[in-house]
């Protein structure tokens, strides 16, 4: 596990609630919760892999014969803990850093990434398809989410959108945050055992107040 990283993670998660976060979202999206209703919903065990606080967590425990919360920090997973007895329901919980993820070839029926694959570096996003490949059931589906600020509508009276101005003027924003992974680039890291059953892009305002460009997929893993 690369130490910095945990540390830095870790660090954020112990100083901060969930909801403290831009990206918090106080339900599940509402794609999975339209997949767990569909005929042909994926069963069995499922993984949120930087599961966070647990919100997407809590709703899979009720829905799977097993659901797992996978986060890089302790402190994550314990919050995650927390919410999941608050809302009735129990799940396992793993601490590890993806893409290395300790659990047999075919054990799950659901992978589910909601801002967990952007943060892994760069030279570890065909091992992070791998390990999906490995780790999906046949018939097993990978939902996935994927964000980067939207600079074009960035809200430039906010106060962080003047402190993102006033950065780039100083020429000091372009090494931070990871490269986007565009969907052409998703779909070239995607192995050819996995269908795309669905794409989509939207936009999602931060309780920041900033925008952010989503990029979503349904992915099939081919029986
Ligand atoms: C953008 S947050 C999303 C949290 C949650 N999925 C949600 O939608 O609210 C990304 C999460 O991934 C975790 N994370 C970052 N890098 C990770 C890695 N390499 N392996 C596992 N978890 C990681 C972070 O601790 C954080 O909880």
């Amino acid at each position: 596990m690369a130490e910095g990283r945990r540390q830095a993670w870790e660090r954020q998660w112990e100083g901060r609630r969930g909801e403290d976060f831009h990206w918090y979202l106080t339900e599940p999206p509402k794609e999975l919760v339209e997949l767990l209703e569909r005929a042909d919903r994926p069963r069995g065990a499922a993984l949120d892999l930087g599961c966070g606080n647990g919100v997407a967590t809590a709703l899979m425990a009720k829905h799977f014969d097993v659901a797992v919360g996978l986060d890089i920090a302790l402190a994550a997973t314990r919050q995650a803990r927390e919410l999941l007895a608050g809302r009735g329901v129990s799940g396992r919980f793993v601490v590890a850093e993806a893409p290395v993820l300790p659990f047999r070839d075919g054990a799950f029926g659901l992978l589910f990434d909601r801002g967990c694959l952007q943060a892994i570096p760069r030279d570890a996003w065909y091992g992070y398809f791998g390990e999906v490949e490995r780790l999906l059931a046949p018939g097993g589906m990978l939902q996935l989410y994927v964000s980067r600020p939207d600079r074009r509508v960035s809200k430039l009276g906010s106060a962080r959108g003047l402190k993102l101005r006033l950065r780039r003027l100083l020429g000091g924003t372009k090494a931070r945050g990871p490269a986007f992974l565009s969907p052409a680039l998703i779909r070239e890291l995607m192995p050819p055992s996995l269908e795309e059953l669905a794409v989509d892009r939207f936009q999602f305002e931060t309780v920041t107040g900033a925008t952010r460009q989503f990029f979503y997929g349904l992915f099939r893993k081919r029986s």
